[in-house]
């Protein structure tokens, strides 16, 4: 099968080639995906998960990709829930290989049903900014209707999750971003927007939850704005760098098929729109991922237009 393929860790994005490879075969309770479409994040190659096993033995050549649908093509032994020829759409192991590949061999937990109206493009999507802005508001952050959400980078693949999610649930929700984020994170539904750059993040008072993806100085200076018996989830950086207060709820975004049901099913009617900013083929991956321009939004690379 063409995957993508990754070796040297040093050589970044540059690294990366369009090769040939063994289809992938489906182990205890897993399935085989023909891939459709995959997700690309463009931190994914400084991830360790990226090159080594759960042991942490060197893994490379590896094949980057962790969100993927398409439509199941084997199953495992013992695997249940799902069958052959069904549309699904999930989230890959991070030390398995991934979804730049024509199939993918992955467990069936991971993975939930794409309905037939979704495109494989749209599913692709979905499953870690989704997942992520929803574990981090309702299962991490305890979010209520009539809190106020400070979200950071509101208009990126995460906080327009994020902030679509938070309106729903009746929270009120400050974004924040770059100058150039403004109108996008006020469309996804942001109620006022702060230009980290330009306004003064001390000065929107008291919040409830803060939903941090930018890290460093600008989650410390958060921290200081949450209310007594609030929260700030956050995804990104060193665990050293959180505040000694103990306040952060650091964590790793995983595969839950209820909840890639329940954010499917707000794409179906409506409620969330997701944020793809570039969709390119899979002959044109390599030369996407290393473009010099910064890609906004989702990366998807479609395996089978
Ligand atoms: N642990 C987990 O489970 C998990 C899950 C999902 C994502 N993540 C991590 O979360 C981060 C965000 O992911 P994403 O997919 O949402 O990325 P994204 O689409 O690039 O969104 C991030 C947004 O924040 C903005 N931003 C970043 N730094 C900023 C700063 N200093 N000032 C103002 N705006 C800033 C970005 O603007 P620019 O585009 O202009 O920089 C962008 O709009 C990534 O580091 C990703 O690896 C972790």
């Amino acid at each position: 099968m063409r995957a993508i393929v990754v070796t040297d860790q040093a050589a970044g994005t540059a690294g990366m080639t369009l090769a040939e490879r063994p289809e992938p075969p489906a182990a205890i309770n897993d399935v085989v995906v023909e891939v459709h479409a995959s997700g690309y994040v463009p931190t994914e190659l400084e991830w360790p998960s990226t090159w080594t096993d759960r042991a942490d033995r060197d893994r490379s050549p590896s094949i980057p990709g962790h969100e993927l649908a398409g439509v199941v093509t084997a199953l495992g032994y013992g695997t249940t829930g799902l069958s052959v020829g069904q549309r699904v759409f999930g989230l890959a192991d991070w030390h398995r290989d991934g979804t730049l590949a024509e199939y993918v061999a992955i467990e069936a937990r991971n993975l939930a049903p794409l309905p037939g109206d979704v495109d494989f493009t749209v599913g692709a999507s979905l499953p870690i900014s989704g997942l992520t802005a929803w574990q981090g508001l309702f299962q991490h952050g305890r979010l209520q209707s009539g809190q106020t959400v400070l979200a950071h980078g509101a208009a990126g693949a995460v906080g327009t999750m994020v902030t679509q999610l938070a309106r729903e649930a009746g929270a009120y929700v400050l974004g924040t971003g770059r100058a150039t984020d403004r109108e996008k994170a006020l469309d996804y539904g942001a109620n006022e927007f702060v230009d980290l750059a330009n306004d003064s993040l001390e000065d929107i008072g008291q919040v409830d939850l803060v939903f941090d993806v930018i890290g460093g100085d600008i989650q410390k200076r958060s921290a200081a704005l949450i209310k007594t018996g609030g929260t700030l989830v956050t995804v990104v950086g060193p665990p050293e760098s959180r505040p000694a207060d103990g306040l952060a709820i650091d964590f790793v975004v995983e595969a839950d098929r209820a909840q890639l049901t329940e954010v499917v099913q707000r794409v179906r009617d409506g409620r969330l729109r997701t944020n793809i900013g570039t969709v390119a083929s899979l002959d044109d991956a390599v030369t996407t991922v290393n473009s010099t321009e910064r890609l906004k939004g989702k990366i998807i690379i479609s395996v089978r237009p």
